[in-house]
């Protein structure tokens, strides 16, 4: 019998669903794999590699540009996918979403052109002590280039913003707040309504980094009342080197070009350029066609899931890792929200997070170790490393179970 046993979560066949996900069912190192990187990039369903394949297959050529039968087809599924994200996160149109690599270049696009233009010495931008590096060396970036100051909102030891903190630091001077709806290494939720509203009652525009928060949460833009909103393809189940900027469509034509090149003009010539319109003039070159139209068809399977269902089968097993990890002697949570999404970063007293994570992986169970690219935030926990497991909705109790066996082997081995 289970040492935890499971909860059951009403009216949702995980078995099926995995079924859907064809990378789940390998033997890595002789076991089943359990995969619980969800975080760091999520798998896809058959219909997705389908859907990438059937373009290639059938559809090619390049957008916006041919009068051809080709062209015509390639241009309507890559348009139909921007439509189907703007469903996805209620965007009051499509024209106000934009193509990019990730939510990494997403930011960078609104720190150049819509942050650095109009930044100045004694300017101020906000973030959180929990941010991901692609929500502060951008900003960094434009800090160094504006002389304008990167200041930080403190969190609590559990791993929540002080939102008082957060408050006291939105003044006269602050041009900009850039957070995380989901924190990548904590697991933690955000409070960004309340977030939006404190700053957007000093008139203070707002960026949310959406990377870990679509997986697990419902999107809505126009509700969360925020200007900017960031996230990735390979997520939320689509391609990699895909992802998402949604801006208001006032502040998007207001912002002057950031990559120049063909499809962001609307004439040019020896002396002036002048830009298409939106959301042509942030989208330079050949994009990745074969990836919109993958994630178009990632977010349709998803919108058409049991959203609720999955959800709560994602709070069941992460009440359950959470108690598999805390009835293992010598390991601490980092991370401990009332809020959070389904991922729970750990540290073992005597045991490097890479040492657990190898022996982890002999035994078929991946999981990340390192700083996720949070190394201020593991610097304030005064800690060089965690392990992190995260979870999907297509993943078991079974796994969590295996997961706790074979951490269990791995501490066992190192402390022997
Ligand atoms: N930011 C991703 C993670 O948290 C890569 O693993």
């Amino acid at each position: 019998m289970s040492a935890h046993p499971a909860p059951a979560t009403a009216d949702l066949d995980v078995a099926a669903l995995r079924a859907e996900f064809p990378i789940l069912h390998q033997e890595i190192n002789g076991r089943p794999l359990v995969y619980l990187d969800n975080a760091a990039s999520a798998q896809r369903p058959s219909c997705v590699i389908d859907a990438m394949a059937e373009y290639y297959r059938h559809d090619h050529a390049n957008v916006h540009r041919g009068v051809h039968t080709l062209s015509d087809r390639a241009t309507r599924a890559f348009e139909a996918a921007r439509e189907t994200v703007a469903r996805f996160i209620n965007a009051d149109r499509s024209s106000e979403v934009i193509w990019t690599r990730g939510t990494t270049e997403a930011i960078n696009l609104v720190a150049q052109s819509f942050a650095r233009p109009r930044l100045g010495p004694g300017d101020d931008i906000v973030i959180t002590t929990m941010e991901h590096h692609a929500n502060i060396v951008p900003w960094q970036m434009v800090a160094e280039q504006t002389g304008a100051r990167l200041r930080v909102a403190p969190i609590t030891r559990s791993g929540e913003l002080d939102l008082d903190a957060f408050e006291a630091l939105l003044g006269e001077r602050t041009r900009l707040v850039a957070v995380s709806h989901v924190s990548n290494s904590l697991g933690t939720i955000n409070p960004v309504s309340k977030m939006v509203a404190l700053a957007r009652e000093r008139g203070i525009p707002v960026l949310l980094d959406g990377a870990q928060a679509g997986p697990h949460l419902t999107i809505d833009v126009q509700a969360l009342g925020c200007d900017f909103y960031a996230f990735s393809g390979h997520k939320l189940f689509g391609p990699t080197g895909i992802g998402v900027l949604w801006g208001r469509e006032a502040l998007l034509d207001a912002m002057p070009p950031w990559h120049g090149g063909g499809e962001m003009i609307r004439t040019v010539s020896f002396e002036k350029s002048t830009w298409n319109e939106l959301p042509f003039k942030f989208e330079a070159g050949t994009p990745h066609i074969a990836g919109a139209i993958g994630l178009g068809r990632a977010l349709e399977w998803f919108m058409a899931q049991d959203r609720t269902a999955l959800a709560a089968h994602e709070d069941a097993l992460l009440a359950r890792c959470t108690a598999v990890i805390e009835a293992l002697p010598g390991l601490r949570i980092i991370g401990t929200a009332k809020d959070k999404v389904s991922l729970v970063s750990f540290v073992a007293d005597d045991v490097h997070a890479h040492d657990l994570g190898t022996i982890l992986d002999h035994q078929g169970v991946a999981i990340r170790t390192g700083h996720h690219c949070t190394m201020p935030l593991l610097e304030w926990y005064g800690v060089p490393a965690t392990a992190r497991a995260s979870m999907a909705f297509y993943n078991t109790h079974e796994e969590i179970e295996v997961f706790g066996q074979a951490l269990e082997r791995a501490l066992a081995m190192f402390r022997n």
